[in-house]
């Protein structure tokens, strides 16, 4: 949900700020800007839509040469996507400008004040109201080293909500200041040079060394002092060194139409990945990363499992498997909601936040509701040093790798498996599964990286199927059980790539309404279960699609090798490799995943960046 870049050092500033924005431009694409400062002043071009569209006009008119330079993508939130609210923002006399991530709740209070000392606004962004206050306030500061960076903290202490902000001043060329509060920053360090971006995505190609920044902190960067950090009271802070695990490599196509298509692919490295180091070869689970101890895992007595979209999803999933080994009750829930709810907690209770970004605002704000409600919270998270995981009492990474596609894959199934884990760890440690009974589940996890990598291999009849789909108005998804989670995530796939109508539902919950829009030729896919764990189930469901497929529907199921009980109920066989029934989301998620990527491509459609969405929303 935007994505920011800085730059201070001895290449071109536009040319890195250009490169960074291209990597982040996944976080937002509304918009992009660019401003550069050099000796002759501050130097801006920005752009409504896509960054292909600034590049464009900077190919006509290219910005002056410059070692300092800031650029935006914009997801938009105040202010409609166009020129005039892309980011950077000046103020009144041009001295400042200003980019931002997140959203400025008072700002309309302080606008009112920059009004009545006369300002006039030029966009209708919240974030504006920073660069004029910051302007004001430079000019209320004694000169010397340091400050912008002290106008900056001023600012920063009256500012309420979310932000990251970066700014410069035509008066100090050889600075650059940033502030963050409750959304992200990191600091990349080269060899004299330094970067700001985001995500470490912005600077991959430049440097691996970053630093973490905290929560309020104001950083500084200067061509000749180097790096500061405070807090917004002006206290020195060390920040926290890190090596960012991955190379630019790893945030490119490698010759795949769409990142997304490529992370498809690399779903099997990211659960092998993700179960690397912690299965011991007695079968026992190794998670030294969960900063609990065994007394406190075993006091539990109540799990919360909350996480948006996707991530909710995946925890769905891990009530079924978490509450079948442990027989500790889990509830799932939307972050958005859970703290207005006002839910149960305490110390025994465990909550298990689920994030990709590790930025979600509305997971941030259930995680920091469970704490004041002294819950123990465990993040499962895929970006290191991101801020869900810095607050959490424990942490739980998947390793997915980067993620550029704004529809999560890969880390969905990594989220998938760290679940399985923690659900084990859990049962080994409070002693409710016998030792072997685990290693027996861990065995079967090891077995997943293949079992995914097969079923990628038969993807092409699912493609041809996505062809043939594109032009449906609705499609509707049935599971049970495990299933259930998975046809909710085929339907917010379809939803969020291809534009077209989808619902999941419980497949035994079809017949108290939805069904009723079932008509001819209505597409429906189901996730059938394994007929070997618990045919009931498995019964139920091949009895649920004849229901729908009486009243006209065209059947696509997901069944699993073997399974011929489907076989004369299916308008379209979509076969995955056995595996028990907890696990098998995991293989069924996958052509769902092809489906709505086939979908979305035929129609035309940018797979990657689907419209009105931003791949880590930093507001609530
Ligand atoms: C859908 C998708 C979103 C995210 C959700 C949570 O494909 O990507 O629904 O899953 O915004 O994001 P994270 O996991 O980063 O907290």
């Amino acid at each position: 949900m935007c994505g920011i870049v800085g730059y201070v050092g001895p290449q071109n500033a536009r040319d890195v700020v250009l490169e960074g924005l291209r990597r982040l431009e996944y976080r937002g694409y509304d918009s992009a800007g660019v401003a550069v400062l050099t000796g002759e002043g501050m130097a801006t071009a920005k752009r409504a839509g896509k960054l292909a569209n600034l590049e464009k006009v900077l190919a006509e008119q290219p910005l002056p040469e410059a070692t300092i330079g800031i650029g935006h993508t914009r997801w938009a939130t105040h202010g409609g996507p166009t020129d005039r609210n892309a980011h950077p923002h000046l103020s009144a006399d041009g001295s400042v400008a200003v980019i931002h991530n997140g959203i400025i709740e008072n700002f309309a209070a302080l606008r009112g004040e920059c009004e009545a000392a006369g300002v006039e606004f030029a966009s209708e962004t919240d974030t504006e109201v920073v660069a004029h206050l910051l302007a004001a306030e430079y000019t209320r500061t004694p000169e010397g080293p340091g400050r912008l960076a002290e106008a900056m903290r001023a600012v920063s202490r009256r500012l309420e909500g979310a932000f990251t902000l970066v700014a410069s001043h035509v008066a100090e060329p050889d600075t650059l200041v940033a502030s963050r509060r409750n959304s992200p920053l990191v600091v990349g360090v080269g060899d004299g040079e330094y970067f700001l971006g985001s995500d470490v995505a912005a600077f991959i190609a430049h440097t691996r060394e970053a630093r973490e920044l905290g929560q309020d902190q104001v950083v500084e960067i200067d061509r000749q002092r180097g790096l500061t950090v405070t807090d917004f009271a002006g206290t020195p802070v060390e920040p926290k060194a890190f090596t960012v695990d991955w190379d630019a490599e790893a945030a490119e196509k490698g010759g795949h139409d769409w990142f997304m298509l490529k992370e498809i692919a690399e779903q099997p490295q990211a659960i092998a990945d993700t179960l690397l180091g912690r299965l011991g070869d007695d079968g026992e689970l190794v998670l030294d990363e969960v900063r609990l101890s065994d007394q406190e895992l075993r006091d539990i007595d109540k799990i919360f499992v909350v996480s948006c979209g996707t991530s909710f999803h995946a925890g769905l999933i891990a009530k079924y498997a978490i509450e079948h080994w442990t027989r500790i009750p889990v509830e799932v829930e939307v972050a958005s909601e859970f703290r207005y709810r006002d839910p149960v907690l305490d110390r025994s209770t465990l909550v298990v936040v689920i994030s990709q970004s590790g930025e979600t605002m509305d997971t941030l704000m259930a995680l920091r509701h469970a704490k004041d409600q002294k819950a123990r919270v465990l993040a499962i998270c895929n970006v290191n040093g991101s801020t869900i995981p810095r607050e959490s009492d424990a942490v739980l990474y998947t390793h997915a790798g980067p993620e550029i596609a704004v529809a999560s894959t890969k880390s969905f199934l990594a989220q998938i498996v760290a679940c399985y884990l923690v659900g084990l760890f859990l049962a080994q440690v409070r002693g409710v599964k016998y030792v072997d009974e685990v290693a027996a589940i861990v065995d079967e996890l090891r077995q997943l990286p293949d079992a995914v990598a097969r079923v990628l291999t038969q993807m092409e009849p699912v493609r041809e199927l996505g062809r043939s789909l594109a032009d449906a108005g609705t499609i509707l998804f049935l599971g049970r059980h495990v299933g259930f989670p998975v046809a909710l995530e085929g339907a917010l796939k379809l939803k969020e790539l291809a534009y077209i109508h989808a619902e999941g539902f419980a497949a035994g919950e079809l017949k108290h309404g939805p069904i009723a829009v079932i008509d001819e030729g209505t597409p429906v896919v189901v996730v059938v279960p394994s007929p070997r764990g618990r045919s009931v189930l498995h019964s139920k469901v091949v009895s649920n699609i004849q229901e729908v497929r009486a009243r006209g529907a065209r059947t696509i199921v997901i069944a699993e090798e073997g399974d011929e009980a489907v076989v004369p109920y299916a308008d379209h066989l979509i076969r995955v490799p056995r595996t028990s029934t907890l696990l098998t989301p995991v293989v069924t998620t996958v052509p769902l995943q092809i489906l709505a990527c086939e979908i979305a491509d035929t129609r035309g459609f940018d797979v990657d960046q689907p419209r009105n969405l931003a791949k880590s929303v930093t507001v609530e």
